[in-house]
């Protein structure tokens, strides 16, 4: 298990002080003014060094992506602007960072700021999340009255950090989505390029992390880039938050080593599989988006970006869904399907035919009422949705289809021989209404 001295986030479950006086006991918020004292060159080289790969999703190198951005300003400012959306299913450890160890994430801000020549930061945060946006604020007022941040502050470099929230729509976490959001704008993705480093918000270069990514990023200064490197191996470096829920029997949000093993994770921390071991079905380890793996390859899996792509799944948002065997693994994928059908923008002819399309299909696998040839139609509907859309919504509601008729085509057939030996009248009153 990953000692507590090694762990970033030391009020994950709020049983202290999310205030500053609780924060600076914790250690955040100092010696900030000397980090920045190295210079910009050294913070964004030092985020680079210590092989922090983005926890939104998609685990691109943080501190390449700050060295996108312009070197100097221009007459264009710099913005960094912090993904607090959080809607991927699962997906439940932003939202714990800001509730009770807010200060982190700002002085990450601070950091990131300074890093990439920016002096403003906007927090986008999910539209539901009221009472961290209160414990956001909170921290922000506290960190302006302080002079932490703010014009004139205490570290040299002017900063200010405002809270913006959306209003729950899953596709403004899309980072050009939210970019379209904060301007007022409908969300909907743009089209890249041109990339948010060089035109994002309102025109200007643009950052856009995701909270954990920033809120790591002091400590990795303060303690070193080779002390984060330690963790994990090699390309998948650092501490790690896994939200670990479904069929466990601990449900729960903890900071952990990289590269764990799936079953030490589970059994150390979330009391393991609910009936045990041999119980497991299958489980999604990085949010709705990435594709199943089944209990046999679990036993020796490790989480980490390589390994999870290893077993064509990945780590995502390390939001690890158990699913023990009384899954209806149909049923549970039909269910996804249609949470990407309803939040898909429509932009994409692909993306918004596709996914209404792939769960109509799938809520009648689910009941068997269908046609073997019908799970190969299914599959070729995924490819051509993946890959062929604006944003990666489209491949995020191919992928889990494509990770069940991977695993699963026999469950697929199995139900629809035991429909067509015990067929029974369409229902289509229920899909109707879902719809
Ligand atoms: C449909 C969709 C939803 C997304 N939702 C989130 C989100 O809620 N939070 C987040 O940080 N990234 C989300 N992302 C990823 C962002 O586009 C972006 O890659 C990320 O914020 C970059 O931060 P990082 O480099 O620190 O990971 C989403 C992507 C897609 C396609
Ligand atoms: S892929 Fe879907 S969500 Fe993304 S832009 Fe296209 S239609 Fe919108």
């Amino acid at each position: 298990m990953l000692a507590d001295k090694d762990r970033i986030f030391t009020n994950l479950y709020g049983l202290h002080d999310p205030g500053l006086a609780g924060a600076m006991a914790r250690g955040q918020w100092d010696g900030t003014k000397a980090l920045l004292d190295n210079g910009r060159d050294w913070v964004v080289n030092e985020v680079k060094k210590s092989g922090l790969r983005g926890r939104g999703g998609a685990g691109f190198p943080t501190g390449l992506k700050w060295s996108f951005m312009p070197k100097e300003v221009g007459e264009r400012p710099h913005y960094l602007v912090v993904n607090a959306d959080e809607s991927e299913p699962g997906t439940c450890k932003d939202r714990e960072i800001m509730r009770h160890d807010p200060h982190i994430l700002l002085e990450g801000c601070l950091v990131a700021c300074f890093g990439m020549a920016a002096h403003v930061a906007y927090i986008y945060i999910r539209g539901e999340f009221i009472r961290e946006r209160e414990a956001l604020q909170r921290a922000i007022d506290e960190a302006y009255e302080a002079r932490l941040i703010g014009k004139d502050n205490i570290h040299g470099w002017d900063c200010d950090i405002y809270v913006h929230h959306g209003a729950g729509a899953y596709i403004c976490g899309e980072e050009t989505a939210l970019l379209e959001s904060m301007e007022g704008k409908k969300g909907q993705p743009r089209l890249k390029p041109p990339f948010p480093a060089n035109v994002g918000l309102y025109g200007c270069p643009t950052t856009v992390n995701n909270v954990e990514s920033i809120a790591v990023t002091p400590e990795i200064l303060r303690r070193g880039a080779g002390w984060f490197a330690s963790f994990g191996r090699e390309n998948n470096t650092g501490t790690k938050l896994f939200c670990i829920s479904g069929h466990v029997n601990a449900p729960c949000t903890v900071e952990e080593e990289m590269s764990i093993p799936f079953r030490d994770l589970i059994d150390k921390h979330a009391g393991g599989v609910r009936g045990g071991w041999k119980n497991l079905l299958a489980v999604i380890p990085g949010g709705s988006s990435v594709p199943c793996v089944p209990a046999d390859a679990c036993e020796n899996l490790l989480m980490d970006f390589d390994a999870l792509m290893e077993v064509k799944s990945g780590l995502g948002t390390a939001a690890v869904i158990v699913m023990d065997k009384s899954t209806d693994i149909i049923r549970a994928v039909a269910r996804l399907a249609y949470f990407y059908k309803h939040e898909s923008c429509g932009q994409c002819t692909p993306c918004r035919e596709g996914t209404g399309w792939m769960w109509r299909v799938l809520e009648r696998m689910a009941r068997g009422e269908a046609e073997k040839r019908e799970i190969d139609m299914l599959l070729d509907v995924t490819y051509q949705v993946e890959g062929h859309t604006i944003c990666a919504l489209g491949d995020a509601a191919a992928w889990p289809v494509q990770g069940l008729i991977r695993h699963f085509r026999h469950v697929i057939e199995e139900r629809i021989d035991a429909y067509s030996a015990n067929p029974k009248p369409m229902d289509i009153t229920a899909l109707e209404a879902a719809e």
